[in-house]
């Protein structure tokens, strides 16, 4: 099996569901790969499972640079995405410099939150030959603003933003879309619209694929499992009780 690049991704949409995970670090990035795993983003939910922060607006490019090197050691067959953290794609200039250190950090692809206000970064971006992911729905470097994590497109007017965002990063040169906590009828819609990849979480299941937090999937964050995750196992579970019997194995 070959090494998994941008236009791979955009062949399955339609084919074949994209399955795509975040990932952290080198063994982690490992095991995802052994498991065949064809999208990895280094996403900046890292602040919150890695680095115990709030939310994603903390996070910063020397972070992301930090454990994109880290995924990047694993040499992975997989597609390796890296986030743009907050406040690191103001200008297209930003957009382009951070972009390009992500590249140099291992990413083989960025992404960024936003639609028509981000488009002029996007188009820079691409022009630099950096193979663009975008994020629509709920945008959780918004979350202080937007008051919570919400699902988008409830309403006409929302559904109509989220097609214009659709549309407009599509024409900048967007490779596929993750949807976010998006209404499912409305992430179908887009998914059946739109010419590029969807990747749903939280989206309902009508998107060309998904993707997780990890630490969602395994059940391995101390705090809490979003009601669109269903772990098989309930790793943290089983982890404490191996570091347990390990403890008690020295009385
Ligand atoms: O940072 C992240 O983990 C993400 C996913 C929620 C898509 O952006």
């Amino acid at each position: 099996m070959g090494k998994i690049t941008v236009n791979s991704v955009c062949l399955m949409k339609g084919r074949e569901p994209i399955a795509a995970l975040t990932v952290y670090d080198y063994s982690m990035a490992r095991l995802l790969d052994d498991c065949g795993v064809p999208v990895f983003l280094v996403g900046d939910s890292l602040g919150m499972v890695v680095l115990g922060l709030p939310d994603t607006t903390g996070v910063t490019m020397g972070d992301m640079i930090h454990h994109t090197r880290a995924v990047s050691r694993a040499n992975a067959r997989a597609l390796l995405t890296a986030d743009l953290p907050a406040n690191s794609y103001q200008t297209p200039e930003a957009a382009v410099e951070n972009a390009r250190q992500l590249v140099e950090a291992g990413a083989e692809a960025v992404k960024a939150e936003g639609g028509l206000v981000i488009c002029e970064q996007v188009r820079a971006i691409v022009a630099e030959g950096i193979p663009f992911l975008g994020h629509l729905g709920m945008l959780p470097q918004n979350v202080k603003e937007e008051g919570g994590y919400k699902i988008k497109g409830r309403n006409a007017d929302e559904r109509k933003a989220l097609i214009e965002d659709a549309e407009a990063l599509v024409d900048a040169g967007a490779f596929a879309l993750v949807l976010e906590l998006v209404e499912p009828e409305v992430a179908r819609e887009l998914t059946d619209s739109l010419p590029i990849p969807t990747i749903g979480i939280g989206s309902g299941e009508k998107c060309d694929g998904q993707i997780l937090v990890t630490t969602d999937l395994w059940a391995t964050s101390p705090d809490f499992i979003p009601k669109h995750v269903q772990p098989n196992t309930m790793v943290r579970a089983e982890m404490k009780k191996t570091v347990l019997a390990w403890r008690d194995s020295m009385r």
